[in-house]
């Protein structure tokens, strides 16, 4: 489970569980779909979990009602498995004396799991984390101690996680092992914390310890110690001082949400990457047998059908009609039958106009598909089958981690009906996937390299009476998603046009310094567009390119240039977007204007 929040806390006096709910609460903004916790009372567990908010659940179990020193808690957004009970966190092992909070995704559980039942462990959950419940309780047969037990279990786990592990027969330790996902100690006079985010202990200790990949650590109410994993030698590391406010870090760190969000992409296109293989084949197999796909989506969810149009025909050679949500049933609704698929795509899962569409095909018999990002979502009943983005709780209005993330599982999908329709051999197949994974990394250089040249765009921008945004090609998608995002948050006047349309009529608006933002990239458009680049030029207009950074002649003809790094026409809608959402952000910033939340809309629009 990405972007779940763990909290764990030893203490050396008086009850843990008021302590561990108001860390709970401070973490909220990272789940809500449930919430639990597990505290060691003498020689045994109690633990009392349930299904939604930290307010509902505590008023359902009274969190306060545990007793005991040491405990660990957990709140859940969920993907893997929908919110129950039984999937809330903490998981417990079949003795009922290890539980487990987590947050990540181990991706060898199927593995794992098979082989755990192999030796006779019942599961009751449906999520990856109880396999590490089990390990551990199975290495602790031979390995009567508890630490090392964890360290010889955590071995065995692929993936990413952040861990908290508690063992009532060892009750004064808590067990925390790290990879990917964040996890920091606080170190306290009169206990020691842990958390996947020190807000969540922010008033206890002003001291905090960032725990690295491939470490364990222990807590008891009276130390701390850190492990290599990969040694088992201690490690000695000071704790530095906390110069976060609790208000700032519950956005990360961040003024806002958005801005917050922007910056999670490189992570959770990581996580995009590794969405749920059995479904994305199914969903692949689907596509590839009907006679007519459609893509449909609103907003920005409807520019990732756009992009996605290009690649499903560059790569797999499939014709896709990506169509607007609003106006499906009109435009199509008349032409669906039992051959035709749907693939609906909406981060929210609750957009009514999708809704209405999926209702609409299901009557006509025909394949109704969904990308999401939340897992309890309308659309996820709606669907024969669907894929969950895995992108983590957007709270900002502006979708921004959710539009990359849907690009990255349209490209995956492509990927796999053009192996189907043998578009391309096995060896482009190895090839793109191993650009793929290359694209966290990448978004990660471009966010930290141009933003403070977009910065200074927006300085430029912010009080312009309209701006247009030009692309060719796959990028016509982004140059309508940068222009929303400007839209929306900065409610500056914009127009965006796929670039050879301009002449067609829009570039009659061009004055004296109108800007006129072109995303470029290095493609099979880039000559055409270089001519939309001086048509505009020549009648005055102020030339804002993004495009490749050897670029030279682009460079030239431009007013101001954003550069960005060589990559695969493909994956350039992906990449091209991240400057455009810094520069809607910083624009509506220097507007005075709270991007997060934009004036007239919601998160997600349940009435047509
Ligand atoms: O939840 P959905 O993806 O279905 O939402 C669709 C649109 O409402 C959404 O993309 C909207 O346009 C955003 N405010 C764009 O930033």
């Amino acid at each position: 489970m990405f972007m779940c929040r763990i909290f764990a806390a030893a203490l050396a006096e008086g009850k843990v569980s008021p302590i561990l709910k108001i860390g709970l609460k401070r973490l909220e903004y990272g789940g809500y779909d449930s919430a639990g916790m597990a505290t060691i009372n003498g020689d045994h567990l109690e633990i009392k979990k349930g299904v939604g908010k930290i307010d509902e659940v505590d008023k359902a179990v009274n969190f306060e009602s545990l007793e005991g020193n040491v405990g660990i808690a957990h709140n859940r957004w969920a993907t893997h498995g929908y919110p129950s009970v039984t999937n809330a966190h903490p998981i417990v092992d079949c003795t009922g004396n290890i539980a487990v909070v987590h947050n990540g995704v181990i991706e060898n559980f199927l593995e794992l799991k098979e082989d755990l039942i192999e030796k006779g462990h019942v599961f009751k959950s449906r999520t990856d984390t109880e396999v590490v419940a089990h390990l551990v309780e199975e290495e602790l047969k031979e390995e009567k101690d508890f630490v090392n037990a964890c360290l010889k279990a955590i071995k065995k786990v692929e993936g990413s996680y952040a861990l908290a592990i508690i063992y009532s027969k060892e009750p004064d330790k808590i067990v925390l092992v790290k990879k990917e996902s964040p996890l920091y100690l606080g170190i306290g006079k009169d206990g020691n914390f842990a958390s996947s985010d020190p807000v969540a202990f922010v008033d206890k200790t002003n001291l905090m310890i960032p725990l690295e990949d491939y470490e364990l650590a222990v807590i008891t109410p009276y130390y701390y110690k850190i492990y290599s994993i990969n040694t088992g030698n201690i490690i000695t590391r000071k704790p530095t001082e906390i110069n976060i406010t609790p208000q700032m870090i519950e956005k990360g760190g961040f003024p806002h949400y958005m801005l917050k969000e922007i910056f999670e992409q490189p992570t959770s296109l990581y996580y995009a990457m590794n969405i749920q293989k059995p479904y994305l084949e199914a969903i692949a197999e689907l596509m590839y047998r009907s006679k007519i796909n459609f893509l449909v989506g609103a907003g920005t969810s409807y520019h990732s059908c756009l992009a996605a149009s290009y690649m499903y025909s560059k790569l797999a050679g499939l014709a896709t009609i990506p169509v607007v949500a609003s106006e499906f049933i009109h435009q199509y609704g008349n032409t669906l039958d039992p051959d035709t698929s749907l693939l609906l795509v909406s981060q929210s899962g609750e957009t009514a106009d999708v809704l209405k569409v999926a209702s609409f095909a299901r009557m006509k018999a025909s394949t109704v598909m969904a990308i999401t990002n939340v897992v309890s979502s309308t659309i996820t009943r709606l669907s024969r089958l669907y894929l969950v983005q895995q992108a983590g709780p957007e709270i900002g209005v502006a979708a921004t981690k959710t539009y990359t993330s849907q690009l990255l599982i349209h490209l995956l999908l492509a990927l796999e009906i053009g192996k189907k329709r043998e578009k391309i051999s096995e060896e482009e197949f190895k090839d793109y996937f191993a650009k793929i994974r290359s694209i966290p990394k990448i978004a990660e250089s471009i966010l930290k390299n141009t933003e403070q040249k977009v910065k200074e765009v927006a300085e430029i921008l912010k009080d312009s009476s309209h701006i247009f945004y030009l692309g060719r090609g796959i990028n016509t998608a982004t140059a309508f998603e940068g222009r929303l995002k400007m839209l929306e948050i900065a409610y500056i006047p914009s127009s965006a046009f796929s670039a050879g349309e301009s002449k067609h009529g829009p570039i009659a608006l061009i004055e004296k310094n109108t800007p006129v933002i072109f995303v470029a990239p290095n493609d099979s458009s880039r000559r055409v567009i270089l001519g939309n680049i001086m048509e505009i030029k020549s009648r005055g207009g102020k030339i804002i390119t993004l495009g490749n950074s050897d670029d030279k002649e682009l460079k030239e003809v431009s007013d101001i240039y954003i550069e960005m790094p060589e990559s695969e026409d493909i994956l350039t809608p992906i990449l091209y977007v991240l400057p455009l959402q810094l520069l809607a952000y910083y624009t509506a910033v220097l507007r005075g204007l709270d991007p997060d939340k934009p004036r007239n809309l919601a998160k997600s629009v349940t009435v047509e």
